[in-house]
């Protein structure tokens, strides 16, 4: 009773804490917003090292579908809009027949040379001779680590069919999202640091990595990794000009959400790859530090999500979690028949279910 109430008034205490804290940031919010786009050293650096209208060389990984496919498009299109030489892309993908037919669309959109690289992100060497020799060939403007999967993505379902764990798969997973985006950015930032002239890098992150869900936990995991990587990145590269810009995308219509899609029929508040792509470069131009896309309601709610007492985001996730793993142990519990042996048998069944449903979760 008194644990209780002592959790309730920590509870309350850090509410109206938070309140408070949250009013003074509006209030200054107008002279934070001016020091954080003109003032500073990294401010002062970047205006140095300002970016090409359209940049020239463009290294993108996961560009043979999705998002980072329609990112090569957009980027091709701006040029021509803006009657610009097309750019230099670097696309990678383990398809090599889709990212092939992304490299021929290219092309038509404009693009002055367009490379195929079939690599995996997840193979640091690999990552960095592609990437050093491409800055050799043209000094890279933009990198962007966009390469990820998710448990409903395919290849990570493969895994699943081949009779791998779920924590192998789990491993698997952040070998991707969390390795492959550092062997991706760290060769880049040798390179751009080398140079001393500025440069772009991107991360494509997830709004999921605000939300500590139980259904969906490497992901979302891998995905709180890379943000916060590319947050700290962003504010230690500033004096050097480079920017570093985490994108952090709600819904978007690709391969990794086709399984979501086929359930549901469509996407909540989904949007297109492209119009995505649109507006992740609208705001990589502007050098926006937190994409978040669709702002509302996936940034706003992932932001309020983020933000709420650890003890509310408890009770929200026990709430969503509570039909799965607290059935399977009610079934455990309460087996059918009262015969010992089959009890036995039904309990060791569903041991063996519970096991496999917590490594799905995984
Ligand atoms: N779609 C969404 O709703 C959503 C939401 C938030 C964040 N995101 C993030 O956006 C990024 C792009 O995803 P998407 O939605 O465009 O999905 P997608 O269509 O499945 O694209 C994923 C891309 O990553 C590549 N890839 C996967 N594993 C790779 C590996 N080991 N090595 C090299 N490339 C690899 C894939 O290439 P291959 O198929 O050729 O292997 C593909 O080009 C991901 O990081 C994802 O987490 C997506």
């Amino acid at each position: 009773m008194f644990a209780a109430l002592g959790e309730y008034l920590l509870f309350l205490g850090i509410v109206l804490g938070d309140i408070f804290l949250k009013i003074l940031f509006l209030l200054l919010s107008p002279l934070i917003t001016l020091y954080a786009k003109y003032g500073g050293e990294g401010n002062r650096a970047k205006r140095q090292h300002p970016l090409p209208r359209v940049p020239s060389g463009i290294f993108i990984t996961g560009a043979s579908s999705g998002v980072g496919e329609a990112l090569a498009y957009e980027y091709c299109k701006r040029a021509r809009q803006r009657g610009v030489q097309g750019p230099v892309l670097y696309l990678t993908g383990r398809n090599a027949a889709r990212l092939e037919q992304v490299c021929l669309r290219c092309r038509e959109l404009g693009a002055s040379k367009v490379h195929a690289l079939v690599l995996d992100v997840a193979d640091a060497t690999a990552m960095r001779e592609a990437i050093t020799k491409a800055d050799q060939e043209i000094p890279l403007d933009v990198v962007i680590a966009n390469a990820g999967v998710s448990i409903t993505n395919t290849r990570v379902m493969e895994l699943d069919k081949a009779g791998v764990t779920g924590y192998e798969r789990s491993k698997a997973l952040f070998d991707v999202n969390l390795y492959g985006v550092l062997y991706t950015i760290w060769p880049a930032l040798d390179c751009m640091i080398q140079r001393n002239r500025g440069g772009q890098i991107a991360i494509n992150a997830s709004i999921g990595s605000y939300i500590a869900e139980p259904m969906n936990m490497s992901y979302t995991a891998s995905k709180a990794a890379v943000r916060f990587y590319g947050e700290s990145l962003r504010t230690a590269m500033a004096p050097l000009g480079i920017r570093v810009n985490t994108m952090l995308l709600g819904f978007v219509e690709s391969r990794m959400t086709e399984s979501v899609k086929k359930k549901h029929g469509k996407l909540p508040f989904g949007k297109s790859a492209e119009e995505a792509a649109t507006a992740l470069v609208n705001q990589l131009e502007r050098d926006v530090g937190l994409i978040e896309y669709p702002a509302w309601p996936y940034g706003v709610l992932g932001e309020w999500l983020n933000g709420a007492p650890p003890l509310v985001r408890e009770w929200i996730w026990s709430m969503v979690m509570g039909g799965f793993v607290h059935r399977a142990l009610r079934k455990m519990k309460h087996p059918d028949s009262g015969d010992a042996t089959s009890t036995r048998d039904t309990n060791a069944n569903e041991h063996s279910r519970l096991t496999r449903l917590i490594e799905k979760l995984i």
